[in-house]
């Protein structure tokens, strides 16, 4: 049923940075405000609204600002900090034009969820009166870690062996996000991820992509600081908790996957026999680390099949795709959630990105870590020492992970002791995520909150 607020149903623009790891949750967590009677407009730059997979059509209303890119990003050699700065401004004054054209219309705009990349979005909702809800898209230990550098209650990088944060685990340097331990390979990004902060107390909600029961010490926290609202997992419902009866086309996809070829090849394989391994939508790897990771996967002897995004392509060993077709498949870019739920999958080499390892936990497959950059290193380590949900490939002094590794972790989890005991995990924490946004489940009561509030404020 619809929630009204003044004489009309409630009305959320939600704003997503523009990439594929920004829109997938926040694109979810619109899913089910829709669900709960709030209407749902996404917001999304000029540039990425042209370039979604366009099968990938859904009931969620669309509108554009701009990031002063709508051509596009490539070709432009400026820094990340330029781009940002462009898109704030850009940004700000192309929102501001969105609110008036819809406020004239009998669509008015009662609050705006905005990434918490964009906190420009606040100043905006602000001026317009109008509720304001951070939406941070990674899991709340990594936002705990930029919030206590941005308040210089943590060094940029670490000087102590050991890092002790409230309601985290004890971290090492390497364990923290690589913005924040190696932050002369990122400036830029440092700056955006502890920008974060730089206003959330004055939003009306902070809401986290993620659910109670995963982190429940860090959510106490940070919920004694600010209004804040785990709501996640941010997965389809039609692989979760299958109350979304419209949940048919699930995603915008950047890149077009190869779903009937990966569907397919994953129908003739047994149960369990194979190693999905996939590095998400940005991360670039060495041409070593891909050599060691694809003679690592032959070693293992399992059965694979592996995304490799098309400019990644020409790091494979030569013929390498050739002489193991009898073993794996290599694709651009595959339906996830379709393959992760697939009985085929025995095990994910991954990224760690925050939405692979939230499907990963909450649909129980079992993980090898191998995380690259930003947050990935943080998750890497609750992966394996705190969910322990999968094991995490020791990387060599030049920071790349041998393909011996690799081929020890696929081993352990597909055949091994510890692999049983991973597995009896995967199990728990998938029957934990799906309860969460089930009815009544933490997150669900969280979103409802946030919709009946809003609709009587
Ligand atoms: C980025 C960062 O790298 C990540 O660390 C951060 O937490 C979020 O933003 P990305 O690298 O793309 O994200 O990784 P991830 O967060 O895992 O998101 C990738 C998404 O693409 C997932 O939802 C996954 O299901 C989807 N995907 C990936 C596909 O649909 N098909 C594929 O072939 C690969």
């Amino acid at each position: 049923m619809e929630k009204e607020r003044n004489g009309h149903s409630a009305l959320c623009l939600v704003l997503s940075y523009p990439t594929q790891g920004h829109i997938n949750p926040i694109l979810e967590f619109s899913k089910r405000l829709e669900h709960k009677g709030i209407k749902v407009t996404l917001v999304t730059t000029r540039f990425m609204s042209k370039t979604y997979h366009k099968d990938a059509s859904n009931s969620i209303a669309l509108e554009t600002i701009s990031d002063g890119y709508d051509e596009g990003r490539i070709g432009h050699a400026e820094s990340i900090q330029a781009y940002l700065e462009r898109f704030c401004r850009v940004g700000s004054q192309t929102l501001t034009d969105l609110l008036e054209k819809l406020s004239s219309s009998s669509n008015s705009v009662d609050c705006i969820v905005y990434d918490a990349f964009l906190p420009w979005a606040l100043d905006v909702a602000k001026k317009f009166g109008l509720v304001g809800a951070v939406f941070f898209t990674q899991s709340c230990a990594v936002d705990n870690v930029y919030y206590h550098v941005h308040k210089g209650l943590l060094k940029s990088p670490p000087s102590e062996p050991q890092i002790l944060l409230p309601g985290l685990p004890p971290l090492q340097p390497q364990d923290m996000p690589s913005f924040i331990y190696d932050l002369e390979s990122y400036p830029a990004f440092f700056d955006m991820v502890v920008s974060q902060f730089s206003n959330v107390d004055k939003a009306d909600w902070v809401i986290c992509n993620t659910f109670y029961e995963l982190e429940p010490e860090v959510v106490d926290w940070m919920a004694k600081m600010w209004p804040l609202r785990t709501v996640g997992p941010t997965i389809p419902s039609m692989f979760l908790d299958k109350r979304l009866e419209d949940d048919k086309d699930y995603g915008f996809s950047i890149f077009k996957p190869n779903s009937d070829a990966c569907m397919k090849w994953l129908n003739d394989h047994p149960k369990g026999s194979v190693v999905y391994v996939s590095f998400g939508s940005l991360a670039s790897l060495d041409v070593e680390q891909m050599e060691e990771l694809a003679w690592g996967l032959r070693k293992s002897n399992s059965f694979f099949l592996w995304v490799v995004r098309a400019f990644e392509e020409a790091k494979l060993p030569k013929n390498f795709v050739e002489e193991t077709s009898d073993k794996g498949l290599v694709v651009h870019w595959c339906p996830q959630l379709e393959v992760l739920t697939h009985e085929a999958i025995g095990c994910f080499v991954t990224h760690c990105g925050w939405n692979s390892t939230l499907e990963a936990l909450s649909l129980g497959v079992p993980m090898v870590a191998v995380p690259q950059w930003t947050d990935q290193t943080t998750n890497a380590k609750y992966i394996m020492d705190v969910w322990k949900m999968g094991l995490k490939a020791p990387a060599d002094e030049k920071g790349f992970v041998r393909r011996e590794a690799v081929e020890r972790c696929i081993r352990e989890i597909m055949e091994g002791e510890k692999g049983k005991e991973i597995k009896k995990n995967a199990l728990k924490w998938k029957t934990l995520a799906k309860e969460a946004v089930d009815q009544g489940g933490s997150s669900d009561k969280n979103i409802e909150e946030f919709v009946t509030k809003l609709a009587h404020s």
